[in-house]
């Protein structure tokens, strides 16, 4: 499977840390893994919890595999085949590997992106498109990359927006992500301008994780998703519930969709999947968006 199809690249991203970006990009990547296609996750946060939520976690003395140190190097002129670099978790599919899926991971570690991160802030904009140029080397052996963008809006962060075809964000039930997704959604406008064109990313909606069965849902849930709508974010329709299989399974170092595929957390991610993928090859006038709940109705004359 897999298929002749271009590497479509989504990137995750909010500058608040918590929303659930780095569960969000392995569960992603595992669940388009399982529809058989061949996937790479970039771990752009120098926390490098993309990694330890597939099993990897570098040491310095393999500061060499780590994408900050392939920054580093393609800063400086160096040009790193990323294959040398890339980690197979394949084997974390376990018998659904057979329908031909890859799950592949460029991995990082704390002291060679900081540094990385130094050398990209130094160089300003003209950095910006590094990481695009870097995964358009190994876009023939992939169907998809999904990237963990760091929680901050900087120059790294900056280089994963225009790594992406297409960004998504992420809310949970607090209105103050809300605020933190307007404001990425406004900083990935100017992406374009500032590569002159070279990046181009399309913003692709809000996802809306940690939620509630609408039988539960409190003033804050209902206030963060008639918000979402308001400030025209695009929120998909399938949410990702709380669930104690997600943050269990991301502490083991598996992506929940593997350990729960036809639990709650498997059906979520692949709702929310499917929706992606309609979206990308269809008008932005055209996408399914997330009804705002009714308002709480008045009793009235009591
Ligand atoms: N849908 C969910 N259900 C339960 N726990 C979740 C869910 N999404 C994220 N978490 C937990 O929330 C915490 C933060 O998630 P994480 O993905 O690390 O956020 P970020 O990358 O945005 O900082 C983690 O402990 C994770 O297990
Ligand atoms: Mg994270």
């Amino acid at each position: 499977m897999g298929g002749a199809q271009v590497m479509r690249v989504i990137t995750v991203a909010n500058q608040k840390g918590g929303v659930g970006k780095t569960t969000t990009t392995v569960n992603m990547a595992a669940g388009l893994a399982l529809m058989g296609k061949r996937v790479l996750i970039v771990d752009l946060d120098p926390q490098a919890q993309a990694g330890t939520a597939v099993g990897v976690n570098l040491p310095i003395s393999e500061s060499g595999r780590s994408l900050g140190w392939a920054l580093q190097a393609r800063l400086q002129g160096i040009e790193l085949d990323l294959n040398d670099l890339i980690f197979d978790r394949s084997h974390l599919m376990g018998e659904f590997q057979e329908y031909g899926g890859a799950l592949h991971l460029l991995a990082c570690n704390e002291g060679s992106m900081s540094t990385a991160q130094n050398l990209v802030g130094a160089e300003g904009y003209k950095a910006t498109p590094i990481l695009r140029r870097m995964l358009a080397t190994v876009a023939d052996q992939y169907d998809y990359a999904i990237v963990d963008v760091p929680p901050a809006i900087n120059a790294l962060a900056a280089v994963g927006w225009a790594a992406g075809d297409w960004i998504v964000t992420l809310c949970y039930p607090e209105y103050a992500t809300v605020k933190g997704a307007v404001t990425l959604a406004g900083s990935v406008k100017f992406v374009s301008k500032n590569t002159e064109g070279e990046c181009n990313p399309q913003y692709l909606g809000v996802i809306l994780n940690k939620t509630s069965p609408p039988s539960k849902w409190k003033e804050q849930e209902i206030e963060v998703r008639s918000g979402v709508v308001d400030a025209g974010l695009l929120p998909f329709v399938a949410d990702i519930r709380t669930s104690e299989f997600i943050s269990k399974a991301y502490g083991m170092g598996i992506p929940a969709v593997l350990t729960h595929t036809n639990h709650a957390p498997g059906q979520q991610y692949a709702a929310l999947l499917q929706e992606m993928l309609v979206r990308m090859d269809s008008a932005v006038d055209q996408w399914r968006i997330a009804p705002a709940p009714a308002p709480a109705t008045e009793e009235i004359g009591v």
